[in-house]
This record gives C-alpha cells, structure tokens and sequence, in this order.
C-alpha cells in the first residue's frame, strides 16, 4: 500500500528543485578551499599509519600458512593497509600459474590442487587472512541479446541486485557471458565457468553461483558459512533428502544456486559432473541413464541437475556425505509460492520499523551489516525460515520463466513472471534505495519516492 505522505513527496522529490540544487553547489565551492586542505592533512596522517599498522593476522585454519609480518618488510612500498589485501604484490617464486600444463578448461583434471592453492596462499599472505570465509560470487548469461524484448533488460536488474548485494557484504562478482566451452550451453555452462573461477581465485575459499533469473530479497541475510564449515561440507544446494532418495525425483535439488568450496574435491566433482553433459560421446547415454533412474523426468537430454541428484543418490561416501542439502532457509525459493507473500512481509517489517527508532535509523550503506544483526536479534528469532515465515525470503528464483527468451512455462498464465519479478525486483531493490533515501512506494511500479526523516510513523 503507498502511504498518503510517500504519494505526495513523490511529487516533490529534490531533483525536480533546480534552485536547491545550484544553492548546494555554492556552498561546496565556497568550502571547497578549506576541504581540500584539510584533506591533504588527513591523508598524510592516513599514508602513515599505512606504515605503521598492524600487519593482518591470519586467522584459523590458515594460522600455519600467516606470514603476515616478515613478507610485509620484504616487499617494502608494497605495504597492507590496516589489514586489507595486497593486490600489488606477486612474488617472483613459482605458482601453479606458471605451470604450462594447468588448464583452466573441462576435461583437463588439475590435480594437488588443495596444496597448489595453500601454496600461493603462503605467497600472498595479506589474502590468506581471512581466506576462510572470502565468497566470489558468479553468474552470467548467453553471449547474444535476448530474444525477449524486456529480457536484457531484466537481466540488468537481476545482475544490479546481485552487486548490490556483494557491494553490501563484501564479496566479489564475475559476470560471464561467453561460452567456456563451446558446446557446454544453457544449463550445462556454468560448469567451465566454476573450474575456471577456482583457478582464477584462489584466494576465495566458496565460489557462489546464483543462475541469472535468481535474485536476492533479503540483503541482510548472510550466508550461515559456518555451518557449511563445521563438518566440512564442499557443496551447497537447495534440497530434499527424501526426495532425492526415496521419491527418486529430478527436482529433489536445484543446481541453479549453488556454494562450492575452492578445493580438490570440487574440481573433481566438475570433471565427473561435466562428464554427463554435451561435450562428451556419453551424452546421449547419459540421457538415456538419468530418465530411467528418475522417474519424473520428463525431457531425454542429460542435464546437469538430474546428473547431479545422480551422483548424490549412486556415490554416498564419495559425493553425497560432502554435499550440503540446505533445506532451513531458502537458499533458493520458488517464485511462484514467494511473491504472493512479499506484500505481507512488507507490512510485517514495516511494523518493526514502526516500533523501533532503531530500524528507522538512516546510517551509511557500508555498515548496514550492524542493523541487520540487530534486527535478527531483536525482531526476526521467531520469524521462522522458508514456507510459510514471514522473513523475507533470501533468494527468490524464477525457475520456469526464462526472461531472457520469454518462452516462459506455459503453466504460468500471462503475465505472472514478468509482473512477479518487477515485483520481487523492487522489494529487494527497497532495501538498497532505502539507504540513499529513496524507495519504490508501489512495488509493480518503478518511480521512486524520497523517504523522509524518521520513516515509518
Ligand atoms: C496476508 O495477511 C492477511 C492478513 O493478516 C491474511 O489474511 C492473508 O492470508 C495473508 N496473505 C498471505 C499470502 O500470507
């Protein structure tokens, strides 16, 4: 619902007021010389705590491999700043990039890859801190435009929701649009994307692939790492034990959000996993594998998340022990039973906000980690999780919709896809205008409103 006092600031908002504008841009100017000095103050007091702070400590299991001290007074001008990464150090000794026969591509297994990655880490110590829990996050789309005349378009919005989010929590993002391999397309060319992306980041313990039709609605929610880590687990995915395992089905999982963790084990997994896909002679055999095994399945061709169930439900102690069914939240949700229920959320947090002059609080973007913690806390420990919760659903995908070709399931009637994701797109959008100041009143329209002080009352 647009409250009355959003509607008519909707009207009035700043940049319809040139004379405000010009009045500000007077007042920089006449400060301008006083900043300018001080600025040059402050960075000659921020240069030298530079040298004089105190080099990263590594933390947990890569305690041994912290040479964060000697290798700082080594590499002289190219000192770490309180703790942050060094990206102008590469030291001369030999890594596994200088390995000719390493391969970024599918179908050339790297191998001691666990010992490879703790050696360059050891190298690049100002990245082995913190290395566990460091997440780059990947998606992408095909190489050509979309058929569907709002399809880039979407995909514009879905890839700015997922910056938005990695720009708030810190973790890198990899946009790929071009196919690795050749003949690994549609659902099958995220694989050489992954493999590449291990190699090309070492320093990141997960790489996080989120398909491009998949979007953040939660920008506080922060992926539970720890317990991911606590018995090692390698892969994470949305999905049902019982399903996989007794119901025999092909939609026991989805595989279009996935956490694999940067190791030897993962690398295998995609050289197994990628030997099920269209690349292989095995192809057509693979098909004819997966369908009589799942029974639900209804198309011949081998896909990746049919092959995937398939070496969960064959190879327990190999693959299945060391993967992840994340089932508590939704680590990935079916639009069609989450955007029926967003208006309600709304409501639900706008109440929150309401009650407590903290929520209502502006404060910078870089530290909305600090409100988020603060809303779990005080306002979210009985929300629930997934089905049924009125938390805000962490990912919403929009499985079936295809926005970039249009050709939507037809089980979904007109317009619900593209009317559900501008919907799901501006609820999760809300949450990042709101600390420039601005939202979305109506969550099917994009205009924007300014948020005044002290909102909601
Ligand atoms: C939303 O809330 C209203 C009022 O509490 C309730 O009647 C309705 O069933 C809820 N809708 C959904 C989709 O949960």
């Amino acid at each position: 619902m647009v409250s009355p006092e959003l509607a008519q600031l909707h009207n009035s908002s700043p940049m319809a007021k040139p004379s405000l504008r010009n009045k500000a841009s007077f007042s920089l100017a006449d400060s301008f010389l006083f900043l300018s000095g001080a600025f040059v103050a402050l960075l000659l007091v921020w240069s030298l705590s530079c040298f004089t702070g105190p080099s990263p400590n590594p933390d947990g299991i890569f305690g041994p491999l912290g040479l964060g001290g000697s290798q700082s007074k080594s590499s002289g001008d190219s000192l770490n700043c309180g703790g942050d990464v060094n990206r102008r150090y590469d030291p001369d000794e030999t890594s596994f990039y200088d390995e000719p026969e390493m391969s970024y591509s599918i179908g050339k297994p790297v191998k001691n890859w666990d010992e490879k990655r703790r050696e360059w880490l050891k190298q690049h110590p100002s990245f082995a801190a913190g290395a566990r829990d460091r997440v780059l996050m990947l998606t992408g789309s095909q190489p050509s435009p979309c058929k569907n005349p709002i399809g880039d378009h979407l995909l514009l919005r879905f890839f700015k929701n997922k910056v938005d989010y990695c720009r708030i929590h810190g973790c890198d993002v990899f946009y790929n649009n071009a196919l690795l391999h050749p003949q690994m397309g549609s659902y099958w060319a995220k694989l050489p994307v992954v493999r590449a992306a291990m190699l090309a980041h070492p320093e990141a313990e997960w790489i996080w692939w989120v398909d491009s039709d998949a979007l953040i609605t939660d920008m506080d929610f922060k992926l539970p790492l720890d317990r991911y880590n606590y018995k090692n687990h390698n892969l994470v995915v949305h999905g049902w034990a019982h399903l996989i395992y007794d119901d025999k089905s092909w939609t026991g999982l989805n595989a279009g959000v996935f956490l694999i963790r940067n190791c030897q084990w993962s690398m295998d997994l995609v050289d197994v996993w990628a030997g099920m896909g269209p690349q292989t002679p095995e192809y057509n055999k693979w098909g004819q594998i997966l369908r009589s095994t799942f029974k639900d399945k209804l198309f011949p061709e081998s896909d990746d998340q049919t092959g995937l169930i398939y070496l969960i439900y064959k190879e327990k102690s190999k693959w299945a022990d060391k993967i992840y069914l994340e089932g508590e939240y939704y680590f990935e949700g079916y639009w069609h039973e989450i955007v029926g229920t967003l208006d309600n959320t709304t409501e639900r947090y706008t109440d929150m906000e309401r009650e407590d002059a903290t929520l209502r609080r502006r404060h910078a973007e870089k530290v909305s980690e600090r409100y988020g913690a603060y809303r779990e806390e005080r306002h979210l420990k009985d929300a629930g999780n997934g089905k049924g919760s009125w938390r805000r659903p962490f990912i919403t995908h929009f499985t079936g919709c295809q926005p970039c070709s249009g050709n939507h399931n037809a089980m979904y009637p007109g317009n619900t896809c593209w009317d559900g994701m501008r919907k799901a797109l501006n609820f999760a959008d809300n949450q990042v205008l709101r600390n420039f100041g601005f939202m979305h009143p109506d969550p099917l329209d994009s205009s924007i409103s300014s948020v005044p002080f002290d909102y909601p009352w």
